[in-house]
């Protein structure tokens, strides 16, 4: 199982030789801990021929980031538990009281993935009146890429970011969005980017095998996405995470290579030429899936928690992964968060994936519920296994 959890707490450590410079806490393990001190000089004035009395101190430039702009796009068929019914042996009652899941919706015919994608990115940029040239790195969060090499580069291409940004994959299922947004803050704390879009996109149904009534019944189409900006450290956005991968509970969640085709026979060497290939529908045990959500999720919102310096009523809003409602309560009673703090819309989508919290968050941010300045835990889990939180600010 690996871990990591890092703190970007701006501190003065007792052995820095000025309390103006940032300190990052990297957490990488527990007992690992290590110290980085990241600091940006701006130009220097005189620094030509600098005299004694003109010599000014370098300028740390704080390092926070925050989420300035958010959006999202669902497909127009609307797939309800009683259309299900009509193709397999289910009811919408049996879905509702087992998910609280009514409807989903469906990528049809020629559309696709990455158009979702690049309208919730639109949207996003429209909020943030952040020009698409601006952006600098555009993070796709997807398992079902519409393009195996990676999706990213074709939403850059397609938003129209002249200013040429680096675009690429992430996938870790429905951890991904989660994921994604650690990873932009790293990038603009660590690496000096600043406006990267972080896009969960997934289109499951096209893995999902539909006389399943195990797993159909689960799953919907959908696109989110929020661009989080560099900023002074004083407005910090994203406090604490705390992500975790486990490969040994692969087998209770997957969509693997078919490995009769990918194997058999094609020639006179056995496996040689290799076959093309094709993945199986998504193969899950629900029961294994359901007890590792309950165990891992409140323990890991706890530690991102620790790691920000909060606790559970510093927070405004729990905002999970949107697999099943019955998740949501059970993480929800054990944090002691009242249900009037959760944030659901399952209802209407269905498990998206990576798409599920940038979805919940925009509609949310949308309807007037979640109001710029509050605190919100945030946690991914599914396929992989993979599993994390982060405890965020709206704007
Ligand atoms: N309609 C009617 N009956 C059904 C259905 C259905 N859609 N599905 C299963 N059943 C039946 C089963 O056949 C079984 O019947 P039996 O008792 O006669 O054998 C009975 O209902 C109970 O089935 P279980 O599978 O035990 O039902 P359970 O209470 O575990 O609920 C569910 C199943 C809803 C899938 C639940 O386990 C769950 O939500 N698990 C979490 C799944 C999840 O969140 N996955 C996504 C993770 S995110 C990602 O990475 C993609």
């Amino acid at each position: 199982m690996a871990h990591a959890s890092w703190v970007f707490t701006p501190q003065f450590n007792k052995t820095t030789i000025s309390p103006s410079i940032p300190v990052i806490r990297s957490r990488l393990h527990p007992h690992d801990r290590v110290n980085i001190r990241v600091s940006c000089a701006s130009s220097v004035q005189g620094a030509d021929n600098p005299s004694r009395s003109q010599f000014k101190p370098i300028r740390v430039v704080g390092k926070g980031c925050k989420l300035v702009g958010c959006g999202s796009a669902v497909p127009k068929l609307e797939i309800s538990n009683d259309d299900l019914s009509k193709i397999v042996d289910t009811s919408d009652e049996w879905i509702a009281v087992r998910t609280g899941i009514r409807n989903r919706r469906v990528l049809t015919g020629k559309d696709k993935m990455t158009g979702l994608a690049v309208e919730a990115a639109r949207k996003a940029l429209e909020m943030a009146e952040v020009d698409p040239d601006d952006v600098d790195l555009v993070l796709l969060c997807t398992s079902t890429p519409d393009e195996l090499f990676g999706s990213a580069p074709q939403i850059q291409s397609a938003l129209g970011c002249k200013g040429n940004p680096l675009a690429f994959d992430i996938t870790a299922a429905c951890s991904g969005f989660v994921l994604g947004l650690v990873s932009a803050s790293c990038y603009i704390r660590g690496g000096g980017f600043k406006n990267v879009l972080v896009i969960g996109a997934d289109a499951l149904s096209r893995y999902v095998d539909w006389t399943d009534r195990g797993t159909c019944i689960l799953f919907g189409d959908a696109a989110g996405a929020v661009l989080v900006q560099a900023c002074e450290s004083e407005e910090d956005g994203i406090f604490g995470f705390d992500l975790h991968s486990d490969g040994e509970g692969y087998r209770h969640l997957h969509t693997g290579i078919k490995e009769n085709e990918a194997f058999g026979t094609n020639g006179s060497v056995y496996g040689f030429p290799p076959k093309g290939i094709s993945y199986s529908s998504i193969q899950m045990n629900g029961k294994e899936v359901f007890r590792f959500a309950c165990r891992v999720v409140p323990q890991s919102i706890e530690t991102a928690l620790e790691n920000a310096g909060m606790t559970c009523s510093s927070i405004d809003w729990l905002l999970l992964h949107q697999a099943n409602q019955r998740i949501l309560d059970a993480v929800a009673t054990r944090l002691e968060i009242p249900a009037d703090r959760v944030i659901s819309n399952l209802a209407n989508y269905g498990n998206t994936s990576a798409a599920s919290i940038p979805l919940a968050l925009d509609e949310a941010v949308r309807g007037g519920k979640v109001k710029p300045g509050q605190t919100i835990a945030t946690s991914g889990f599914g396929a992989g296994l993979t599993w994390g939180s982060a405890i965020i600010r709206w704007n």
